[in-house]
């Protein structure tokens, strides 16, 4: 039988392991995917100085495993951040944020010489702007950012859970934008930066991975 999506994921979080340097911190990022490699980190727990975490819910699984969580200004540098994306091109430029943690997640990749993109092969696209984009805001300025956004002609909703606004673990809110042709994701990352109220925008092309694993029926694909 073919291999499940979740068994795709199981295979990339294992195979993100060589990545990791003995003796040192990794940088860890959120979402299902990167839960399959916390747990792989597990076996290799001993072997390495603990984490940075981008996320309350990475922490939080990180720590139940017994592996240590450093604060990222504790560090200056990491060898290497591992994350999942939304959307990866084959440039390694991404759009992510479906799991809400994109500001703490390009944070880390920022601290880090390598960014390692893990991810099954549905994620894999020709062109970045189909996964609706996420992007982080300051609520006062939630209106003012999707009208510039409808300006481009796509349309930002507010995120909703439980039918209240999304509230991230930065106490901001998230705007998913729908209908945009990211062409130039480096240019459009940086545009979009400048909005007063933008704080993160969930494309990560300055951040972008040089190395994926992507998990397919015939195995781990590396793309680099
Ligand atoms: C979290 O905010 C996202 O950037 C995730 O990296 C992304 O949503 C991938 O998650 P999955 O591995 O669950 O698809």
């Amino acid at each position: 039988a073919p291999l499940s999506q979740d068994e795709l994921k199981t295979l990339v979080g294992q195979a993100a392991l060589r990545y990791v340097v003995p003796g040192e911190i990794v940088g860890v990022g959120t979402g299902s995917t990167v839960n399959k490699f916390i747990d792989a980190l597990a076996s290799m727990k001993d072997q390495i100085k603990g984490a940075v975490s981008s996320s309350v819910a990475s922490t939080e699984r990180l720590q139940a495993l017994g592996i240590p969580v450093f604060d990222a200004n504790a560090v200056t540098s990491l060898s290497v951040y591992i994350d999942g994306a939304d959307e990866i091109d084959g440039q390694g430029y991404m759009v992510k944020g479906g799991g809400a943690a994109l500001t703490r997640e390009k944070i880390v990749a920022a601290l880090a010489q390598q960014f390692v993109c893990i991810a099954d092969e549905s994620k894999l696209v020709p062109a970045l702007g189909n996964f609706p984009l996420p992007v982080e805001v300051i609520p006062m300025a939630a209106g003012q950012i999707a009208r510039k956004f409808e300006a481009m002609g796509a349309t930002a909703t507010l995120r909703l859970k439980d039918g209240q606004p999304l509230v991230t673990d930065n106490g901001q809110h998230i705007l998913d934008v729908r209908g945009l042709q990211i062409s130039a994701p480096l240019a459009f990352e940086s545009e979009v930066n400048q909005w007063p109220g933008v704080v993160t925008v969930g494309v990560f092309a300055h951040q972008k991975a040089q190395v994926c694993l992507l998990g397919c029926a015939e195995g781990v694909r590396t793309i680099t």
